[in-house]
């Protein structure tokens, strides 16, 4: 099937911010379209989000935030060349590389070049007619993640309340993604009255539906999820782990880790042994940036002495770029990766990403970024890759229920497993 119409436009996030959609229309009448993610707490190796920011394009009352640069170079630069090809990924993806080799896709913009890519996944699927997860798997089973869902936020999501931007939960022990997410919504509205019963007059939603409650300690935050997952009944570390989000980038400064909200300051070395205690005196089995993007000695000192069994995730460290990965494989710098699209600014080479990861017995997230939107193409991303986890925000927020109900949907109409990563 061919590619008839591509159309480029600005629609609104989650945070209220401008990001892209494209559209794409192809020769049987149907059209699909795909909405792109945009970060707050961004690695300075992403792939380069165009924002208009006091340029030509900018528009007055979105704070310099609009888009309507990469959406003009949607409509006149990509859809001159790709109206009349046929509607394959691949295919669409080099043109847009060569279209713009850059490799952070700065010249057209990555939400430029991941709208079309995305918006061409979701038309190469219906031409197949295929769900978006069965394009990229057509034959087996099905495997549903296992989520990583926020409880307790801090850091850039949260007006700087904890230190560390995220406290998660793993339903390690469900035995299917539906009872996983109800143990989940259970554990995030015990913590929620907790709170409240606590003293937290507002029980503040942060920007990616968990708690915004101060916590001056993460021993702290982690013993108050405890508490929650214990009063639902279930049983902390055998059921329900905890996971930590530290994004520390955000709080090093000249080669210290601040810790405001703590009143301290750590030298890199320092905080291996501090992250350590953490993951030791806690049921922790995931610990995402617990150093500084660039701070790669720290990060392999740590795997040297972290327990065999904690999965040690790149996120800011890794932004789902190849050249990345392949420098923490040969050294050692983490053992996981969080996957998100944007990082990278094309489906197929973020494909490439997580089977290289794969390949090097990385674990590998499927994530969502903290401005969402109502699409859910990120669920059937992270099935149809096989991802084995994904990380998506708290239960609240139809940005990011939309993806928690697409997995829902399809654990019931497709023959499905959900498997424990940490076993
Ligand atoms: P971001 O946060 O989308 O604001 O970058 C998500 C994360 O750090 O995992
Ligand atoms: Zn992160």
């Amino acid at each position: 099937m061919k590619i008839s119409k591509l159309i480029g436009y600005q629609v609104l996030d989650s945070r209220g911010r401008p990001t892209v959609a494209a559209s794409i229309s192809l020769s049987d009448g149907t059209s699909h379209t795909a909405r792109v993610p945009s970060g707050a707490s961004t690695g300075k190796h992403e792939a380069k989000e165009l924002r208009d920011l006091g340029g030509q394009y900018v528009e007055k009352f979105y704070a310099g935030l609009s888009v309507k640069q990469a959406v003009e170079n949607i409509n006149q630069v990509i859809a001159p060349r790709l109206v009349e090809e046929l509607v394959d990924l691949v295919a669409i993806d080099n043109h847009l590389i060569e279209l713009d080799p850059s490799p952070d896709h700065a010249k057209l913009g990555a939400n430029a070049t991941l709208a079309v890519s995305l918006a061409t996944s979701i038309a190469a699927a219906h031409s197949q007619n295929r769900s978006l997860a069965r394009y990229f798997q057509p034959e087996s089973y099905l495997k549903i993640p296992m989520p990583m869902v926020n409880i307790l936020s801090g850091g850039a999501h949260a007006n700087k309340v904890m230190d560390i931007q995220d406290l998660l939960i793993v339903p390690i022990g469900a035995t299917s993604f539906t009872q996983a997410l109800s143990w989940i919504v259970a554990i995030r509205e015990t913590a929620s009255e907790l709170g409240k019963q606590a003293g937290f007059v507002s029980n503040l939603i942060a920007d990616e539906g968990g708690l915004a409650i101060p916590f001056d300690s993460v021993s702290k935050a982690c013993e108050f999820v405890i508490s929650a997952i214990e009063k639902c009944g279930l049983i902390a570390g055998e059921q329900v782990s905890l996971a930590l989000d530290v994004a520390s980038t955000q709080f090093f400064e000249d080669g210290k880790y601040n810790l405001k909200n703590a009143k301290q300051s750590y030298s890199s070395d320092q905080f291996v042994t501090y992250i350590n205690n953490l993951v030791s005196n806690y049921p922790i089995v995931s610990i995402e940036d617990p150093f500084a993007e660039d701070d790669w000695l720290t990060w392999q000192k740590f795997m040297q002495v972290a327990p065999k069994k904690l999965q040690v995730l790149g996120d800011d460290l890794l932004t789902t770029n190849l050249a990345r990965l392949n420098r923490a494989i040969e050294e050692k710098s983490a053992n996981s990766i969080l996957i998100k699209a944007n990082q990278n600014g094309l489906v197929s080479s973020t494909l490439n990403v997580l089977k290289q990861a794969r390949a090097n017995n990385f674990n590998t997230v499927v994530s969502a970024r903290s401005g969402e939107n109502e699409d859910s193409w990120l669920a059937d991303l992270a099935t149809g890759w096989a991802a084995g986890q994904i990380k998506v925000g708290s239960t609240h927020g139809s940005e990011r229920n939309s993806k928690w109900n697409r997995l829902l949907e399809l654990e019931v109409i497709e023959n499905t497993k959900f498997i424990n990563p940490f076993n």
